[in-house]
């Protein structure tokens, strides 16, 4: 039987700057950007990944929280599939939102040539937006000839990361994107860059962000200063403004002043609509840690102790070795991936103490589970439930959740050199 979506991993020539094709571009897509997923929620969908890639690849569905045999890590979940064969995923998502899927084999270098797509598990229940709009946004590296240049420099894996160096929505630089004058949109921010943590602004029309990390907020919040880390989302409900004129931007903070990103211009008599004729978005299914009976658990995010080479892999090592989870470099794409880092019992609540005790921020991520942000030593955290949460430098967190999805789970910072060069486990939850 025929899968309900076919997703052919290959290489591709696409033009990102003007007047300029970049080569060794990677797609889901032969003619451009890897497209939008659809699910929809508590439905099954299967998924045909096509390796068409001279190198072994697999797929991971980030943020979502399905069997352990779909999750798509190397050797830990699934062997690579190898150029030339394919492999069926079948996904059932319990929770809606907006997620995204990249390779999790040479991540750094699959994900930087363009492997990144974002992936929307519709609500079951229509919160009543005209349009749905998702914002795959992430940078490349590329030189003034668009062609990739050094992918990482080693000397920043060491530290924060080596930024791209053109910003880009749905791989296009600054795109403008017409709405109609007085409707509600759903812009679906996805950060699927290999290194940035940026702070976004929304200006113009009327707009509040809906949710983080595909979980609703409780409270929205204005636009302004949000977050993002890599592998985060945000979903912002827009008010288009009535009259053409009015150009609503979302912008990047950076050290030169406002990069704009993307620029929305609306067009057309307005449709007259308000926010307040939204529905809230129903909180997903998530279990409730039962945290006076929860059983905490560290994790110290340093240096490497030993600055061992790590172990050559079909999956690709970038050669060096900077960062370690109580004390271990760790590699989890190779063939026995070594111990857990801690091993949970279903259906029992931990709390997760983050201790991060390096000059740099990580954006820790877990698979297969959402948790919720209890506190910090550092700041006010919102109570938000995530798969991702940016875990500044030198700063304790704690987290909580149900170990409710029996498996081996990867657990790693998303800032792929980071990820790549050590900072990187997993967990195992025993049935
Ligand atoms: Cu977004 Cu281990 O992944
Ligand atoms: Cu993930
Ligand atoms: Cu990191």
């Amino acid at each position: 039987m025929a899968a309900d979506l076919t997703l052919t991993a290959s290489m591709l020539r696409h033009s990102i700057l003007p007047d300029t094709v970049t080569d060794g571009m990677m797609s889901f897509n032969a003619g451009g950007p890897p497209p939008v997923l659809r699910l929809r929620q508590g439905k099954q969908c299967s998924i045909d990944v096509v390796n068409n890639l001279d190198e072994a690849t697999v797929v991971h569905w980030h943020g979502l929280r399905i069997a352990n045999a779909m999750d798509g890590v190397p050797y830990l979940t699934q062997p690579p599939i190898a150029p030339g064969q394919s492999f069926r995923y079948t996904l059932t998502s319990l929770d809606a939102g907006t997620y995204w899927y990249h390779p999790h084999c040479n991540t750094l270098e699959q994900m930087a040539r363009g492997l990144t797509g974002v992936l929307v598990v519709e609500d079951e229940k229509d919160p009543g937006f005209d349009q749905d709009l998702p914002l795959n946004i992430r940078d490349f590296r590329l030189g003034g000839d668009g062609q990739f240049i050094d992918l990482f420099r080693a000397r920043n894996a060491a530290r924060g990361g080596t930024l791209g160096t053109v910003a880009t929505v749905n791989w296009e630089v600054a795109p403008v994107y017409d709405l109609p004058a007085g409707s509600l949109v759903r812009l679906r921010l996805a950060v699927t860059d290999v290194t940035r943590v940026g702070t976004y602004d929304l200006k113009g029309g009327a707009a509040q962000v809906i949710a983080i990390d595909a979980n609703p907020l409780a409270q929205p919040i204005a636009p302004e200063g949000i977050v993002i880390a890599p592998g985060q989302r945000a979903d912002i409900a827009l008010r288009v403004p009535d009259s053409e004129g009015e150009i609503v931007s979302l912008t990047l903070r950076t050290p030169q002043g406002p990069r704009t990103l993307v620029r929305f211009r609306p067009f057309s008599r307005s449709a007259g609509r308000k926010l307040e004729e939204l529905h809230p978005l129903r909180p997903n299914p998530v279990p409730e840690p039962d945290l006076a009976n929860a059983e905490t658990i560290d994790f110290v995010f340093g240096w490497s102790p030993g600055g061992d080479a790590p172990v050559s892999s079909i999956c690709g090592t970038l050669g060096y070795t900077f960062w370690s989870i109580n004390r271990t470099a760790g590699q989890t794409d190779i063939p026995g991936p070594g111990d857990p880092l801690a091993v949970l019992k279903q259906g029992k609540s931990y709390i997760l103490r983050l201790r991060n005790e390096t000059p740099n921020d990580h954006p820790i991520h877990l698979h297969g589970m959402s948790f919720s942000l209890l506190r910090s030593d550092k700041r006010a955290v919102a109570p938000l439930l995530t798969d991702t949460a940016l875990l500044q430098s030198q700063e304790t967190m704690e987290v909580a959740l149900v170990a409710d999805n029996p498996g081996d789970w990867a657990f790693h910072c998303h800032v792929i050199e980071h990820q790549k060069t050590g900072l990187t486990g997993y967990l195992r939850v025993d049935a």
